[in-house]
């Protein structure tokens, strides 16, 4: 299956996959608990969810899943600085240690926003995990703990990244034709 205006695929489910395993293993060992302690894992709605799903099953600990959408004010993108909670978590992470999945961090303008708004919430830890990392346009200075891929300008759309909301399903992750610069 290949969306409208398909250009080229970036990277394939298969790589994907590999890279996802990886990911979790690493997680795994660096984020070994203790007894009793259980890693909240949250995820960011919409386009972090089928990254999310795939992670978790990577990583051998005890875990909790919940999500947190947000949007810009207005419709205006992130880079102007407006966002606002549109679902809050359903659960406390008061002293949890945290892992915040992102299918992509861009500009750095919305995970600077959820990490200071969830540093308030007293967690224990915070990490973050990316799928995709396109640091040449980051704003906010952020530290991402675990990044899937460094991508370059390019619009990507596949495995929950959207265009006008279509092509989140798609297996692999791909670039399409007259749109980003
Ligand atoms: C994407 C992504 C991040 C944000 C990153 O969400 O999931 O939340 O953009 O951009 P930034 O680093 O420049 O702030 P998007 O607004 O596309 O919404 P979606 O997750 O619902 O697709």
């Amino acid at each position: 299956m290949y969306p409208k205006g398909f250009d080229r695929v970036v990277f394939t489910a298969e790589e994907i996959s590999s890279r996802v395993r990886e990911l979790g293993a690493q997680i795994t060992v660096d984020l070994r608990q203790d007894p009793g302690n259980t890693l909240a894992v949250i995820g960011m709605l919409k386009g972090g969810f089928i990254f999310l799903a795939d992670l978790i099953r990577a990583i051998e600990l005890d875990l909790t899943v919940d999500f947190m959408a947000i949007s810009s004010y207005g419709g205006a993108s992130a880079s102007s600085g407006g966002v606002r909670i549109v679902k809050d978590l359903s659960e406390s992470i008061f002293e949890r240690d945290v892992l915040i999945v992102e299918d992509i961090v861009d500009t750095g303008l919305t995970l600077s926003y959820i990490l200071r708004n969830l540093r308030e919430r007293g967690p224990r830890e915070l990490k973050v995990c990316t799928l995709l990392n396109r640091t040449a346009r980051r704003i906010a200075p952020l530290q991402i703990d675990y990044s899937g891929f460094e991508i370059g300008e390019e619009f990507l759309v596949g495995y929950g990244l959207d265009h006008l909301q279509m092509s989140r399903n798609l297996r692999y992750i791909c670039t399409v034709r007259g749109v980003g610069p």
